[in-house]
């Protein structure tokens, strides 16, 4: 298949991937086990692997697809379940063509099961070692704050010694703003950004996923993102396209994500020629691949491809945008363009 072997070939960057997200129904039940975690009981979709596999498939909404999202992740309790979890994702990645790949974790979601982050970090940083030894993968790690929670608790994360001592090692690039998104606006969490950019950290917030397009213009007016997580309803707002395009704010689209979560109907909806047309810089990522069909980021690229047929050139101007809108060095960068 050329346009496969094409579309492999490309340096690609992943700007938008949460490590739970590689959590695969089989790990799940494995861990489950290993760790002596309940699951519930109460919903059939739990009975098995292949029972949750089906309910992955009809996801109605974000909120749907959390609720099962952070069910799964109470499995993961020691460094080498979160090990094997990126390292999981780093192969996929590695046969993708992944060069350089900055990935989300959500810490709140493990400190409340009183899984220490030193445990979460050792997994993760014992992965893009190897990751970087065997595949030549570069990789940045994105603290996510789970906005559903009090924006207090968020900045107390935020604050807490360890937490604040892997952004001073640089292991941690940059904070992130996930989780359900409606009625969780950008404003809420102005001064967990500004702490954020006093420590020369780098900023991106998930918005307008499902959520309206005035949650892009607030995560940059008021917690000054670098870039925007999604932003697919960007679209909405001209004026708000015209802005994103003179700013070289890069969105970091997930199209089958979009579709799975229902925020759209076909990857077709996607407004990437709009974003073309508009010179928007956007990247393409797979979010949450073990819940979204299995779809890694090269999925993604060929659902891009079948449904916009984008030019060769084309092609080549995403990658190269999505190299500079990387939080890697400088140097990184020339190696990868
Ligand atoms: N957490 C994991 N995937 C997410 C998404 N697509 N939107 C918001 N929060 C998430
Ligand atoms: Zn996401």
């Amino acid at each position: 298949d050329v346009t496969r072997d094409f579309l492999k070939a490309l340096p690609k960057c992943e700007h938008h991937m949460h490590l739970e997200g590689a959590l695969t129904p089989a790990v799940l039940f494995k861990l489950a086990a290993k760790n002596n975690i309940s699951l519930p009981s109460d919903d059939s979709a739990f009975t098995s692997a292949e029972t949750l596999l089906q309910r992955y498939e009809r996801f109605s909404s974000l909120d749907d697809f959390l609720h099962y999202y952070y069910i799964g992740m109470s499995v993961l309790i020691t460094a080498s379940d979160f090990e094997a979890l990126a390292w999981d994702y780093f192969e996929h990645a590695a046969a993708d063509g992944v060069v350089h790949a900055e990935v989300f974790f959500d810490p709140q979601a493990h400190l409340s099961r009183n899984v220490s982050y030193e445990t979460i970090l050792q997994g993760f940083n014992a992965a893009r070692v190897r990751a970087q030894r065997e595949f030549d993968i570069s990789s940045e790690l994105i603290c996510c704050f789970m906005r559903h929670l009090p924006a207090p608790d968020c900045e107390a994360t935020f604050k807490l010694e360890d937490v604040q001592a892997s952004y001073k090692r640089g292991d941690v690039v940059g904070i992130g703003l996930d989780s359900s998104e409606n009625n969780f606006p950008p404003e809420l969490f102005k001064s967990l950004y500004a702490g954020a950019k006093s420590l020369g950290l780098r900023r991106t917030a998930h918005a307008g996923e499902e959520g309206p397009s005035k949650y892009i213009e607030d995560s940059l007016d008021l917690l000054d993102v670098e870039r925007i997580d999604h932003g697919i309803r960007i679209a909405e707002d001209p004026k708000l396209m015209e802005r994103v395009a003179k700013q070289g704010t890069l969105l970091s689209v997930c199209p089958i994500s979009n579709v799975l979560l229902q925020c759209l109907t076909s990857v077709a909806e996607v407004p990437i020629r709009k974003f073309i047309d508009a010179g928007i810089r956007f990247s393409i990522n797979s979010d949450d691949p073990a819940y979204f069909g299995n779809n890694y980021i090269l999925d993604n690229y060929i659902a891009v491809q079948n449904a916009f047929s984008l030019s060769h050139s084309e092609w080549r101007t995403v990658c190269e945008n999505s190299i500079r809108g990387s939080w890697c060095s400088e140097t990184r960068k020339e190696e990868m363009l």
